[in-house]
């Protein structure tokens, strides 16, 4: 089976070029399971019910999160509604939402989506490794397709989570960063890996927000408003080829579309 990862979606600019490529996307690579990563579809700053249900709407079965899931007030109740909608499961106990996702493919295959966020150079929230070991041996071990989205600053602690989740999961791919790296490989224990899929928006602009406002801000130390750019618009992703019977990922391809 095939399975489609799109990175941080920002904003308006980005959430158009999802609507524009996704259906080319999953009928060209046969997709059977379609995730994005959507922390930043809501004006760059986190994700509001319209939005999450607009963009599962498009053809997405499963949003991830990150350190911009909560920004939004509005979203909190609305994870109890959607639990296809996911925030990072190690965040504190007792929080909205979740950062697991069960469901099956429309063939019918069993799959898990999880979400962990970082913790170097980030919130102090829970271990995302011992996190990471509770959810999968809590997982029905007849669920061979697992994908986590590892949303984290540091490319050594997502490459170290990658050893660590090898051989128990299909797919780890990164997000955060809004960089795309060229390290898409299979591990040695048959999982696919890439250390962050990239952003899902305006590239004229500092990972996402105008280019301008953010250089006047290391030009001057003054505090300015972020504001999303629209321009140099590209979409950023990863197909992975799982083979459902073992789990193990058989192909990795970076794909990247541009208006
Ligand atoms: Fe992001
Ligand atoms: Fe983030």
């Amino acid at each position: 089976m095939n399975i489609l990862f799109i990175g941080d979606i920002f904003a308006s600019a980005g959430r158009s070029i999802v609507a524009e490529h996704l259906p080319d996307l999953l009928s060209e690579h046969k997709i059977d399971l379609a995730i994005a990563n959507a922390e930043n579809s809501a004006g760059g700053f986190g994700i509001t019910p319209l939005i999450a249900e607009e963009l599962l709407a498009l053809g997405l079965h499963v949003l991830t999160g990150g350190n911009h899931s909560f920004d939004k007030r509005e979203i909190y109740d609305h994870f109890s509604r959607q639990p296809r909608l996911l925030r990072p499961a190690n965040y504190p106990d007792g929080l909205p939402g979740s950062g697991i996702f069960t469901g099956e493919t429309a063939a019918g295959v069993p799959y898990a989506v999880v979400n962990l966020q970082g913790r170097a150079m980030m919130a102090n929230i829970d271990c995302p490794f011992r996190k990471a070991d509770a959810i999968l041996s809590s997982l029905d071990p007849t669920i061979k397709v697992r994908f986590v989205d590892f949303h984290a600053e540091l490319t050594s602690e997502k490459m170290a989570m990658g050893w660590h989740l090898d051989g128990r999961v299909s797919a780890m791919l990164g997000t955060h960063t809004h960089i795309p790296t060229a390290d898409t490989r299979i591990l040695a224990g048959g999982m696919a890996y890439q250390t962050d899929a990239g952003m899902t928006g305006p590239y004229e602009s500092v990972i996402g927000v105008d280019k301008d406002i953010i250089l006047r801000r290391f030009l001057t130390g003054l505090p300015a408003r972020m504001e999303a750019s629209k321009t140099g618009v590209e979409l950023h992703g990863a197909v992975v080829e799982v083979d459902e019977q073992t789990g193990r990922a058989t192909r990795i391809r970076r794909i990247c579309a541009v208006r």
